[in-house]
């Protein structure tokens, strides 16, 4: 059971960092293991928006930060925890607070996870939940495939 608000805090207690950096390493792909920190270098405004169970751990997590003057997310549901509506009620609540803004989504299932399992690209959550993809704006590298997504632009 989750507590049904969703916290939103700027500055993350060294339990909560630990539980997010743990969702970062178990949920992304093995190749961006431990680059949770890099997220964020030479971003400003971060607000992070948490879900909890009934003993504080966290069960999903999203930040919001502003890099090149725009307003970008991640997000992050426990695999556990995935397919209840988490992950929407975080976007709900981000598009509450923010008219526009913006993310990198990987939009292949070629990745694997350091559980070994196969990372499915999250791009159909983000299509049903409004999202348009921009399709000339790619990042292609060794670590990672991925393009942009907008809201409300
Ligand atoms: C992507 C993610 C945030 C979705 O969170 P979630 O809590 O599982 O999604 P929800 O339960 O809120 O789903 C909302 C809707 O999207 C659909 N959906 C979610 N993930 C989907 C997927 N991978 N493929 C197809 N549909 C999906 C759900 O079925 C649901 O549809 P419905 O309302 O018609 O039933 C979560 O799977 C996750 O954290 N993945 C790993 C990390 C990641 O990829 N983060 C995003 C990086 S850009």
């Amino acid at each position: 059971m989750t507590n049904s608000k969703i916290l939103k805090i700027k500055v993350l207690n060294p339990f909560q960092l630990e539980q997010i950096d743990q969702a970062w390493n178990d949920e992304y792909p093995l190749k961006l293991t431990k680059r949770f920190g890099i997220l964020l270098d030479g971003t400003d405004n971060h607000l992070y928006y948490l879900m909890e169970d009934l003993d504080n751990k966290v069960v999903a997590w999203g930040v919001m930060f502003e890099k090149e003057a725009e307003k970008r997310f991640s997000i992050i549901v426990f695999n556990k925890f995935k397919g209840f509506g988490y992950g929407r009620r975080i976007i709900d609540e981000f598009k509450k607070d923010h008219s526009t803004f913006y993310g990198w989504v990987i939009d292949h299932d070629n990745d694997v996870k350091s559980n070994g399992e196969k990372y499915i690209s999250p791009m159909p959550f983000y299509l049903k939940l409004g999202f348009k993809v921009l399709r000339d704006q790619r990042i292609d590298t060794e670590i990672i495939s991925a393009v942009k997504i907008s809201y409300g632009v």
